[in-house]
């Protein structure tokens, strides 16, 4: 049988979890004994559902549901049934922490899932932290978030790794060695991706012409493209969400601009094409993997998720779907379903076998994992090259 999810309306949460709000101390209600609804296991999500990282949140959330109702339907954990409580964040830091906050208190999850955005994550993890309840984000890639603390873990790679394997994709394969920088300065992901791509660019040899930097409610880029136009970049790095990079791609050739333009994971987004269309053509991003990838793990899970959803899915769908499996499998095999025992067990992850590779959680909680190089062609995300060591040159040149 289908489990039913249970979805909080924004503003629910928000005055729910408000009137709940804790101190920042760990609270021993949670921190050692589990918690459930009726017989269900509660676990938590938030995400951006809404706001503009919306598709984000929803891929997420959908194969997070995806693997709820496989684990469900083949008996659950020691015969419970797993409920995935979700709140909607609405892509917004301060909503993530009041989500979390009433996913805890209120709701009773033992563990959470989320964020995708590192903004969103680090403030929903400092939650989780000081409530000693696990947290594992599918994606958010920024150091700072599982550098919280030991109950926060991550399925992923993170940024210093990403970066680097940006620069040395521009630097040897595209043979670049002048690139201007376009940062989001109110998203961590976006500074701290700008802060590790500029570190590992200059230190093989690369320039920095120019910095150049946006708000996020910002929807003129002109003046700042205007300069960065002026410097001759071989190529711009622009590691923001595909929102915002789709409207620059389109003013930056709406004034001429012709260079490739390179990214991040944020890219990510069927929107960034929809909305950006033809300027997006020949640009590059990282990525975690490539969703046409021929191995019968991804096939299945493409499968499944297209029967469930009607559509392809994203590297945020194949994530949120890894770090509920491997949230499951800690649960299966945790000594209890205690907040610190599923902990403990996540800790221990090795060789998970999830669908972006095998996942070994490392001493700082994170995955190490190859990245992928995505070029867009004709509208379409297609795979360019693996990298897993930015460390080594790169053999293949130009294109
Ligand atoms: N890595 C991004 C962040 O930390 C989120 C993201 C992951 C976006 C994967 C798209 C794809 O904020």
């Amino acid at each position: 049988m289908m489990m039913r999810r249970q979805f909080m309306y924004p503003a629910l949460v928000v005055l729910m979890a408000m009137g709940l709000a804790t101190g920042g101390c760990k609270s021993p209600a949670n921190s050692g004994s589990s918690q459930s609804s009726g017989n269900d296991i509660i676990v938590g999500e938030y995400g951006s559902l809404t706001g503009p990282q919306a598709t984000f949140g929803k891929s997420t959330d959908n194969a997070i549901q995806l693997a709820t109702d496989e684990l469900n339907a083949n008996g659950g954990i020691d015969g419970r049934k797993v409920k995935v409580v979700t709140q909607d964040d609405m892509s917004q830091a301060s909503n993530a922490a009041l989500a979390v906050q009433n996913l805890i208190d209120q709701q009773h999850a033992i563990a959470i899932l989320g964020e995708v955005a590192s903004s969103c994550s680090q403030a929903g993890g400092r939650v989780c932290q000081s409530k000693g309840i696990p947290m594992i984000s599918p994606s958010s890639t920024n150091p700072a978030v599982t550098a919280i603390g030991d109950d926060i873990f991550r399925v992923c790679f993170i940024d210093p790794f990403q970066a680097a394997v940006v620069a040395r994709f521009a630097h040897d394969s595209l043979g670049a060695t002048r690139v201007a920088v376009f940062t989001n300065t109110d998203q961590d992901y976006s500074t701290g991706f700008s802060k590790n791509f500029i570190e590992a660019f200059t230190k093989m040899g690369g320039t920095i012409v120019i910095q150049k930097s946006y708000g996020g409610q910002d929807t003129d880029f002109r003046g700042s493209l205007t300069a960065i136009a002026q410097s001759k970049p071989q190529a711009i790095l622009i590691p923001g969400y595909y929102q915002d990079v789709a409207s620059i791609a389109k003013q930056a050739r709406a004034l001429g601009i012709t260079c490739p333009l390179l990214g991040g994971d944020g890219w990510d987004s069927p929107d960034l094409v929809k909305i950006g269309g033809t300027a997006l053509n020949g640009c590059y991003f990282s990525d975690h993997l490539a969703i046409d990838d021929p191995s019968p793990a991804v096939a299945k899970f493409v499968a499944s998720y297209k029967a469930k959803y009607g559509q392809t899915p994203d590297s945020l769908a194949a994530l949120g779907y890894d770090s509920a499996n491997l949230l499951f499998a800690a649960m299966k095999s945790a000594k209890s379903l205690s907040s610190s025992d599923i902990r403990d067990a996540v800790a221990a992850t090795k060789n998970f076998p999830g669908i972006t590779g095998n996942i070994t959680i490392n001493a700082q909680r994170n995955a190490d994992k190859p990245a992928v190089i995505i070029k867009i062609v004709n509208g379409q995300f297609t795979k360019y090259m693996a990298i897993s060591n930015p460390d080594v040159p790169l053999q293949q040149k130009g294109s």
